[in-house]
């Protein structure tokens, strides 16, 4: 906080008066919001007793992610209609608010919802949705009903995370009449959900989920494998913290084809564990690699093992 206040009176000093203003915002809004976090209460499943959500800050921003210029444009995008949404009303118009993340897992869709977090200022609920699912019959709609109640008010981004599990279940022939109706029952809470904040709901299957679930968001957004240019900047940037000899970033970059950012972060981690508990403190290329072997056999056991084509 009080690097954040320097920060803006030297920003002030400079006449950037508008990025000043800005930014006394964001610390206005988050200083409110932490005073009124600890005051709310939080939704439990009435079953088990556990809380339906979970309120998260960030203060992450773009440089915490690796994205193509693409997402990056829709995400800015989205930021943008939201800050402007007073404009868009003028014309009866409303921001993008009703989002679908998907894509497969460590590619940077959670992490993405921090990252609009942490640069608009809105907290983060988050939402794991087999939370939600209660055995008991009718419980789960409590439970959604519940959450849409805690969220109308105020500006989060609220993440429905793992979302698929409706979908999954909906092979089930047994729960197939139940999860319908829970389907059912989410869309129309979607649907008519007015407030201002921004809901995302991600997923790793998206092939599970069928056309009328995808027709209800605002912007549908694909986090894929990077492409060799991000593997590079996701290397540099997990090492940015470590001494480097020249090290081929092109040819690691190469075998890490396939490779999520996560599991690339994963090489990048164990190699500077490696080296220093070694006692060697310049990573090369070779160290790399040596872990880059490890990690792909992981991938590769993780594949065949089961439940891997859920
Ligand atoms: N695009 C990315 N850029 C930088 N780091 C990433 C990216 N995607 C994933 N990561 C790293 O992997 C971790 C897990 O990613 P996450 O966003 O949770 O994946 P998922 O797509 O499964 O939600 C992140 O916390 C981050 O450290
Ligand atoms: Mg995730």
């Amino acid at each position: 906080m009080k690097i954040a206040e320097e920060i803006i009176e030297e920003e002030e000093m400079k006449k950037n008066n508008l990025l000043a203003r800005d930014l006394k915002n964001i610390l206005d809004y988050q200083n409110n919001n932490i005073n009124n976090i600890r005051s709310l209460k939080i939704p439990t499943d009435k079953e088990r007793g556990l809380p339906l959500l979970e309120i998260k800050k960030f203060r992450k921003d773009w440089t915490d992610i690796i994205i193509t210029n693409k997402i990056r444009c829709s995400l800015e995008n989205i930021i943008e209609e939201n800050n402007k949404r007073e404009i868009l009303n003028v014309y009866g118009l409303k921001p993008k608010q009703k989002l679908m993340f998907f894509g497969p897992p460590g590619c940077g869709k959670t992490l993405s919802a921090q990252v609009l977090s942490g640069i608009m200022g809105y907290p983060l609920i988050y939402i794991r949705f087999d939370g939600v699912i209660s055995s008991y019959l009718g419980e789960t709609a409590g439970n959604l009903r519940k959450i849409f109640d805690f969220i109308k008010d105020g500006k989060w981004i609220i993440l429905f995370d793992e979302f698929d599990i409706i979908g999954k279940q909906r092979d089930d022939p047994f729960e197939h009449g139940e999860m319908k109706r829970v389907v059912n029952n989410f869309l129309q809470m979607i649907d008519n959900f007015s407030g201002e904040s921004i809901i995302i709901c991600a997923t790793n299957h998206q092939h599970l989920l069928d056309s009328a679930l995808w027709r209800r968001f605002d912007d549908i957004i694909l986090f894929d494998i990077p492409n060799k240019e991000n593997r590079i900047k996701l290397t540099k940037r997990n090492l940015r913290s470590f001494r480097t000899s020249s090290i081929d970033y092109p040819l690691l970059a190469e075998k890490m084809d396939g490779m999520s950012p996560a599991d690339i972060e994963m090489v990048c981690l164990n190699t500077i564990k490696r080296n220093i508990l070694d006692n060697n403190n310049v990573i090369s290329t070779e160290d790399i690699n040596k872990q880059l072997i490890i990690q792909k056999e992981k991938i590769r056991f993780q594949k065949t093992s089961v439940g891997a084509n859920d």
